[in-house]
């Protein structure tokens, strides 16, 4: 290029960008003319349908349906569905829609909640990678596989904050720290909707359940939450506020209440804190017939909760149909006007303008992504790569891990050869029967070459009540059941014949997520019993773990040499786990949920308030339990590696910190890795206030770093605080940080750490 051809590009591109800003103004200008405009067209009818989205038959996650959906889109009283995937479905299902007067096209959403068909591991096992980057790439395959099976929408992130593991859903959240959930929020948001939504690979996200569901009495599901306002700003509510920050464009509403108030009719939540003060410009979806349920909760009859609901801010309501019932009539009654009406349905229509739809209704229907774009060997590859790395190793006793090839193993139990276990809940498009079990992987690792024998050894449980739960069965069959004994005392009898046993044990897939509260968290008797009468024979035990919750597991962690946290890793999970207990992968995963010695602890978490009386088992009246300590089994950030890590002092740069200035204090320390292997650490940095205006926790995350070493390496790790990491909110609800002296801490989990002292100045 010659430099006048050179300058005339320039020119070209300067002209190009300033015009991509007026054509961004254009365009926006532009939806709203025809989102406008169209709405002028519409019939109240029509508008209504616009409100409402129901469920397909295809696959059901709620109580009850409405087998006349089809009828419902071609007369235009449904503008979206949920439920149904697959091009050719949807394409059936759009050409219904473009039958109506106005075409506007439906709106396809789904539960994608680890993977569409390449199943990743459950959120609360991803979550303990600590790798943002990987979370996001998940929820990008995610993205990609849902809209080339024709979906627009997902029911992802959860971000609720859970401090009870006796709620099932913790499994489908990344725990309880809110300054992690806020990162992991951001990355999931921008997995799944990319920077252009009008691409046919980018699909809404939806952050929910709006809101503080994580904090439901009891950990019973669907319960009541009753919580403070200071308490939410500030350990509750980040998350959500991240997924807005990031630009997500759907919210859902939650079933409990907040301040006596369902979610679903909370203005407060609704409109005054979701769109005044946090500028929430998407929609809001309820969650199952969330708008039904407050007539159980007590808050009126259909007519009112119809009523109560769109004028908190709720624009969609999912299955219940109260709008489809209820709005005329309300607005006939003039309790709500057209004009209200109007607004939810401008920003059901603009989110269905973003996706492309009003330019090609069938835009996600192309019958050749499906084979080119799921389950692609790389998609499996990364699931595979983020099972090892999601992989928490709890326990190794003298190195028994990693196993070696030439050893005869007996792989005992219920869940080391179940394929349906493996995807875990909430999998909902996941096809188990394309999962490596835990059996398989091994096979795979040893070629022909290694000696691995399996045995049952016992079923989930012996309670059938549970066990039809456990299962999702109504009746169970005579394998759910048969032969509890003998398949104990041959379980033994493989034991005493092999040089170590690898026990899968822990929760079948069924009893974690929605609807699977568990009062007692320990590993079900029967298999508790076939795990002591292995170990009683004498053989080094590997106790590999499958859950979706965090266990109580004092006896094992007494007992048992090596422990192996695998949660349910997804499509991939048995090669990552045999990855891990090979040793082709030196595990790094840390918790990110606190795991109680006792249920009796619960709710249990890091970062909780010291007290007046802290623990001291000296003084009687000091807090604490007459039976156990107040620590953990294994704390928040928790998790071993094959090598070993050693942790230099804290150095800081400075000692005083400027409130007002935009500085930072230096924070470093030397991590060697002074073990046998190459290895990966999670470097978490933690601050404590000392003194505030309001009481702060003993410990708060604040940042943490992953790092690589070799053996022998060293590594100087930095980390800048700046002022911003200090605030928190004040009883006014205003987020200041207050000078005075804090503690930093740094370590490889929240409670082994070395800290230094600053003071933040006026
Ligand atoms: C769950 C939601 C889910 C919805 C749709 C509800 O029961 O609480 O998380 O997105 O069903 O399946």
């Amino acid at each position: 290029m010659n430099s006048r051809k050179r300058i005339l590009a320039g020119l070209l591109a300067l002209c190009l960008a300033g015009g991509a800003t007026a054509q961004t103004k254009n365009n926006q200008n532009g939806k709203q003319a025809f989102i406008n405009n169209l709405i002028k067209k519409m019939t109240l009818e029509e508008k209504i349908g616009q409100l409402n989205l129901l469920t397909s038959e295809m696959d059901v996650t709620g109580p009850f349906m409405n087998a006349g959906y089809k009828k419902d889109i071609e007369e235009g009283r449904c503008g979206s569905i949920f439920n149904a995937y697959t091009p050719q479905y949807t394409r059936q299902l759009q050409d219904l829609a473009m039958k109506t007067r106005l075409k506007i096209p439906l709106l396809f959403g789904y539960d994608v909640i680890h993977g569409h068909k390449t199943i990743f591991p459950i959120p609360l096992g991803e979550a303990c990678t600590w790798d943002l980057a990987l979370m996001e790439k998940s929820a990008r395959i995610a993205a990609v596989e849902a809209s080339a099976d024709g979906l627009h929408w997902t029911y992802s992130p959860m971000v609720d904050i859970a401090r009870d593991p006796r709620w099932g859903r913790v499994a489908e959240g990344v725990g309880e720290d809110t300054w992690y959930g806020v990162q992991v929020a951001k990355a999931k948001v921008k997995g799944y909707q990319g920077t252009n939504l009008s691409l046919n690979n980018t699909i809404l996200a939806c952050v929910k359940h709006f809101a503080l569901y994580g904090a439901v009495e009891a950990g019973r599901d669907y319960n009541t939450v009753d919580m403070g306002r200071q308490k939410m700003y500030e350990y509750y509510l980040p998350p959500y506020k991240a997924a807005v920050d990031a630009g997500v464009a759907s919210v859902m509403s939650s079933f409990n209440e907040i301040d006596g108030i369902p979610a679903t009719a909370n203005k407060w939540l609704m409109t005054d804190l979701l769109r005044k003060q946090w500028g929430f410009k998407g929609f809001v979806v309820t969650d199952y017939t969330a708008i039904n349920e407050m007539m159980a909760h007590g808050i009126g009859d259909e007519y009112k909760v119809g009523e109560l609901a769109l004028k908190a801010g709720i624009d969609m309501d999912m299955q219940g149909s109260v709008y489809t019932r209820q709005l005329a009539k309300l607005i006939a009654d003039k309790k709500l006007s057209i004009a209200q009406v109007d607004t939810c349905v401008y920003r059901i229509l603009s989110a269905k303008y973003d996706l492309g739809l009003f330019k090609d209704p069938y835009l996600y229907c192309d019958n050749s992504r499906p084979a080119k774009e799921i389950l692609t060997p790389e998609s499996r590859a990364t699931a595979r790569e983020i099972g090892a790395r999601s992989i928490v190793l709890l326990k190794n006793q003298d190195e028994l891990l990693p196993l070696k090839k030439a050893a005869k193993i007996a792989l005992i139990g219920p869940l080391a050869d179940s394929k349906r276990d493996m995807i875990g809940n909430w999998s909902a498009a996941g096809d188990y029967t394309k999962s490596v079990t835990l059996l398989e992987g091994i096979k795979q690792k040893l070629g022909g070459a290694g000696n691995v024998t399996y045995l049952r050894g016992a079923h989930y449980t012996s309670d059938t009540t549970l066990l039809k739960r456990a299962l999702q069965k109504a009746v169970l069959t005579a394998e759910d059941t048969a032969n509890s004994a003998g398949m104990l005392a041959d379980a033994v009898a493989l034991a005493q014949k092999s040089d170590i046993v690898v026990l899968a044990l822990g929760e079948s897939s069924g009893m974690s997520g929605e609807a699977a509260s568990r009062s007692d968290i320990s590993i079900p008797e029967n298999q508790e019993k076939l795990l002591r009468a292995v170990y009683a024979t004498g053989k080094p035990v590997v106790l590999v773990l499958m859950n979706g919750r965090p266990l109580t597991l004092e006896w094992e962690d007494a007992h048992i040499p090596a422990i192996v946290e695998t949660w349910f890793l997804g499509t991939e999970a048995g090669n990552s786990i045999a990855d891990v207990l090979f040793g082709d992968y030196n595990p790094a995963g840390k918790l990110t949920m606190t795991f109680p010695r006792s249920v009796g602890q619960v709710p249990i978490y890091y970062n909780h308030k010291n007290t007046g009386r802290p623990e001291d088992p000296n003084n009687k009246y000091s807090t604490k339990y007459l039976d156990i300590t107040n620590e953990p089994l294994y704390p928040f950030g928790y998790g071993l590696s094959y090598t070993k890590f050693t942790y230099g002092p804290v150095q800081l740069d400075k000692t005083q910190l400027k409130a007002a200035a935009t500085g930072s204090v230096k924070v470093s320390v030397a991590v060697t890795n002074s073990g046998n292997y190459d290895g990966e650490e999670v470097v978490q940095l933690y601050i404590r206030d000392k003194v505030a205006s309001v009481t702060r926790p003993v410990k708060e995350l604040r940042n943490f770093k992953k790092i690589s070493l070799k053996k022998g390496e060293n590594q100087t790790v930095t980390f800048e605080l700046t002022v911003n990491d200090l605030k928190f909110y004040n009883s006014d609800l205003k987020y200041v940080a207050e000078p005075g002296d804090f503690s930093v801490f740094v370590g490889g989990n929240s409670r082994d750490t070395k800290s230094a002292d600053f003071t933040l100045v006026p």
